[in-house]
């Protein structure tokens, strides 16, 4: 069945109260919920209530305390239904039996390394009960949860603690935990087990004691304190940006080994995917810090966008996930670089949205229609949905926002709100007519915008000619032109001011782009300038430009503005990257003009910034340049000629790199600051262009490294550049490896990484034989996409082999995780979005093994949905 946004009405009830009894249990795990209820004076008057359930193995109903009988009501594994439900106030108590064992899906409660959790966002709650599981339904919780004193130690839920006791004359004991925020289901949750505690108390703005508490398996306490650290940072950085504080006595968070997802922001009780809380020195990367930082925050800022205020339904989503996005990442921006920040946020914009609005799979940020929800936890959904929300912050400008963002959350706190409800705070506050700008919500596809620029040297006036398109989307043909907010400015050849004026343009520097097509004309220019456009990257869109190389590349030396520097020499890199893929044209002059730019940036500005500088110093992925290519794609000649380039600039600019190298040795103890971690990243991305110049020299650097890192960002990166070296020392330094970190099962993920991803013949075989290992499991979501996920993402030409064993070998393991975890299974997956891109042959293998899976009978919901429109003709 399809589920459309135009079908939405309310609930027919409501639930005003929920009281949960919890027995845990490893297999019958008994659940008593008693239901306030009551008709919804917005809804159908005498309609039948119908809750919803998913697996439920139901032990007896009650209606104000009557048990009723078998004809009284109509009950299946997924739905109860009470055909003549009372017309006022009543009470329902429902009893249901779990297995949190028997539950891989890990939706619902679930069991992970012994303990109990639960993941109830989407639709994960009607697993545990029957209920009117939808976000539009609030209730205030009260949750008792019982367990094994030994078992589970720790008792944790929604809210505050109200009460906790043994149990006469056994070895149970209890807890009870009350939330006084009306909630959706979807953020229930409670956790039991016996865990680690780190703990440390805030204070609010207005002077409210709250304890903070991070829950991890016992005896890695100390790995939680970064985590701890973020949280504080991100509350403190909540209240002075958007005003926003915290509700609660308690704020915990629990990290587990086994999670769909990344995290998720149940009311007071954070559940995370250890992963993301877990950190040190030893056994995580620069990168992982960033990470638990963005995540930790991401999660708490949903307390306001998601939880006080949340969705209608889940076509919003992007009303809390693409508004949260940008919180953390505006908070990471704070945190740490702004610039460097703002390139990593558009490197996987690109690499994850771009390519999905270019796939099969391609769907607006609002979808009007979905098969299985799980689904459209995206990358358009998040990331675009975080780039709409900048857009208009640049449009109205910061002010506007801020007024904006407050009477969006004054006027819709304790409701479920819609997209519409939060562009009507800033269309009141501005006063402006946001109708246009709100096609971004609508649109699926990335915006082509194309320009040229014309130069009037009598005249001294300077033109832009802009002009924008967008492809046809599943399910959307035509498309209409955009608001597009263009950051732009005029740079001059020799990096002088340009005084330059135009009326289009306003004082940020900034020109809506609204129509198909427009120009904008500059008055008083003096010399011939180089246009800066997009500033910051302010619009998600492709832009191409009439500009050549040698243009471009006076914006990395000269433009303010450094996302322009570090993108003109990405666009000039691109350039050569595709051309050189295509027709393995050698394009002499271009490289070595290319590779000159790089080396006097080296030169003269890299150590001056070095985690800009490791950026610029990055060429494209393969999956980069595959995108830009689009069609006929060999990924066999990518990899050729980004080896090639690497080699190029490697050795053109290999004196300089060495001497970065040394004078950037790591002393002192490891840090995870921004600072630190940008000089340690300079120095690895030397060494890599340093072991593509000479692979000799590159293993002694590595090798050397590997042997005197000490911390886990180093050793990382020098295994990596070994595993780009075939032989002996690399066989040699990965046993090393996987024998030093055997029961680090984080550090193993990172390992079994590296090997998926080396691009030669023999990986798969790899693969396979890394399966076997003892640290794998096919159910533990984090090894399955290290492992598996990463051979298919991240290893173009080993997923892409031309004889289609690669897509032979996902298929198969789409088919086994099925089995167990649909989520995981239809995640895996979408690696097949880019097969309509392939030349011929791959194409035809993908779709073999696409229509492979097609034809199996019991695909979950998830996995249909997704073979079937990725198979969909366009
Ligand atoms: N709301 C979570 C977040 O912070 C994501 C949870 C999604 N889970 C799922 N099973 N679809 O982004
Ligand atoms: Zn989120």
């Amino acid at each position: 069945p399809i589920v459309r946004l135009e079908d939405y009405r309310p609930s027919d009830f409501l639930i005003d109260t929920v009281e949960l009894d919890v027995k845990l249990h490893p297999t019958e795990t008994r659940v008593t919920a008693t239901l306030t209820m009551s008709p919804n004076p917005s809804g159908r008057s005498g309609a039948p209530l119908i809750l919803e359930g998913d697996e439920l193995n139901l032990k007896s109903v009650s209606l104000d305390g009557r048990v009723l009988s078998d004809e009284e009501f109509e009950a299946s594994p997924h739905s109860l239904t009470i055909a003549q439900a009372p017309q006022q106030a009543f009470t329902l108590t429902i009893e249901t039996e779990v297995n949190p064992t028997a539950n891989t899906k890990l939706m619902g409660l679930y069991r992970s390394s012994g303990n109990y959790c639960t993941q109830c966002e989407a639709e994960g709650f009607r697993r545990i009960t029957y209920f009117l599981d939808r976000p539009d339904v609030l209730s205030v919780y009260t949750t008792r949860i019982e367990a094994d004193r030994d078992e589970a130690p720790v008792l944790l839920g929604n809210g505050n603690l109200v009460e906790s006791g043994s149990l006469d004359d056994s070895s149970r004991h209890y807890a009870v935990w009350h939330d006084p925020h009306p909630k959706p289901s979807y953020l229930f949750a409670l956790v039991g087990g016996s865990l680690g505690r780190v703990a440390k108390t805030f204070t609010t703005m207005r002077g409210r004691e709250v304890e903070l508490a991070i829950y991890v398996e016992p005896g890695k306490e100390d790995r939680a304190d970064y985590a701890l650290d973020a949280l504080e940072r991100s509350m403190r950085w909540d209240e002075r940006v958007f005003g926003r504080e915290y509700d609660l006595d308690v704020f915990n968070i629990v990290a587990v080994s086994d999670f769909n997802m990344g995290a998720m922001e149940n009311k007071g009780l954070n559940i995370f995917n250890d992963k993301y809380v877990l950190a040190s020195p030893e056994t995580a990367t620069d990168m992982d810090y960033t990470h638990i930082e963005a995540i930790i925050a991401h999660e708490y800022f949903h307390n306001w966008s998601g939880n006080r205020v949340t969705c209608r339904d889940w076509f919003q989503l992007c009303l809390k996930e693409g508004l949260t996005v940008f919180r953390d990442q505006e908070f990471s921006s704070d945190e740490r670089s702004r610039p460097v920040h703002r390139i990593a946020e558009v490197k996987t914009l690109r690499a994850r949205q771009f390519l999905e609005d270019s796939s099969p799979l391609a769907h607006p940020v609002r979808p009007n229609q979905y098969r299985e929800i799980n689904n459209f936890y995206t990358a358009t959904v998040y990331e675009k949905g975080a780039e709409i929300v900048r857009m208009l912050k640049t449009i109205i400008g910061e002010e506007d926002f801020r007024r904006g963002m407050d009477l969006y959350f004054e006027r819709c706190d304790g409701t479920a709100a819609t997209v519409e409800d939060f562009l009507t705070a800033f269309a009141e506050v501005t006063g402006r007519d946001l109708s246009h700008f709100a096609r971004w919500y609508e649109q699926s596809g990335t915006p082509r915008v194309a320009v040229k620029s014309h130069y009037d040297e009598a005249a001294q006036t300077y033109r832009l000619d802009f002009k924008q398109s967008t492809s046809p989307t599943p399910g959307q043909a035509k498309k209409d032109p955009m608001a597009i907010p263009v950051t732009l400015g005029l740079v001059s050849h020799d990096g002088s001011p340009m005084s330059a004026t135009c009326d289009r343009v306003d004082e940020r520097g900034v020109f809506l782009f609204d129509k198909a097509a427009d120009s904008i004309t500059f008055t008083g220019v003096t010399s011939l300038p180089v246009p800066s456009l997009f500033r910051g990257f302010s619009a998600p869109v492709k832009v191409s430009l009439d500009l050549p190389n040698e243009e471009l590349l006076v914006l990395l030396r000269h433009d303010t503005d450094a996302f322009n520097r570090w993108q003109s020499a990405q666009t000039v890199a691109m350039r050569l990257l595709a051309s050189l893929s295509v027709d393995g044209s050698a394009k002499g002059e271009e490289i070595e003009a290319y590779a000159a730019a790089l080396c006097s940036f080296i030169d003269q500005d890299a150590e001056d910034d070095p985690a800009f500088a490791a950026l610029v110093m990055t060429l494209p992925s393969e999956a980069d340049i595959a995108q830009e290519i689009s069609q006929d794609v060999n990924p066999d000649a990518i990899h050729r000629a980004r080896t090639e380039l690497r080699q190029r600039l490697g050795t053109a600019c290999s004196r300089r790199l060495q001497r970065i190298y040394d004078a950037f040795t790591d002393s002192g103890p490891y840090s995870p600051d921004a600072v630190s971690a940008g000089r340690r990243s300079l120095r690895n991305a030397c060494l890599d262009l340093l072991a593509a110049a000479d692979s000799r020299a590159g293993e002694a650097l590595a090798s050397a490294q590997l042997e005197s890192a000490t911390n886990m960002t180093d050793r990382l990166a020098s295994l990596s550049v070994l595993t780009t070296l075939p032989g002996q020392a690399r066989e040699d330094a990965i046993a090393q490896f996987g024998e030093r970190y055997r029961n680090e099962p984080l550090v193993i993920d990172k390992w079994f990484t590296l090997q998926a991803a080396i691009p030669e013949d023999g990986t798969l075989e790899r693969v396979k034989r890394l399966m076997e290992h003892p640290a794998f499991s096919i159910s533990n979501p984090n090894r399955v996409r290290s492992l598996i996920g990463s051979f298919a993402m991240l290893n173009q030409v080993q997923f892409n082999r031309a004889d289609g064993a690669g897509y032979q070998f996902l298929a198969s393991i789409v088919l086994r995780a099925d089995e167990l975890n649909p989520q995981l299974a239809a995640r895996l997956l979408t690696a097949f979005s880019t097969w309509r891109m392939m030349e011929n042959t791959r194409r035809k293998h993908a779709e073999e093994a696409l229509r492979s899976i097609a034809q199996k009978p019991n695909l979950s919901r998830d996995v249909g949905d997704i073979v079937s429109r990725s198979l969909e003709e366009s």
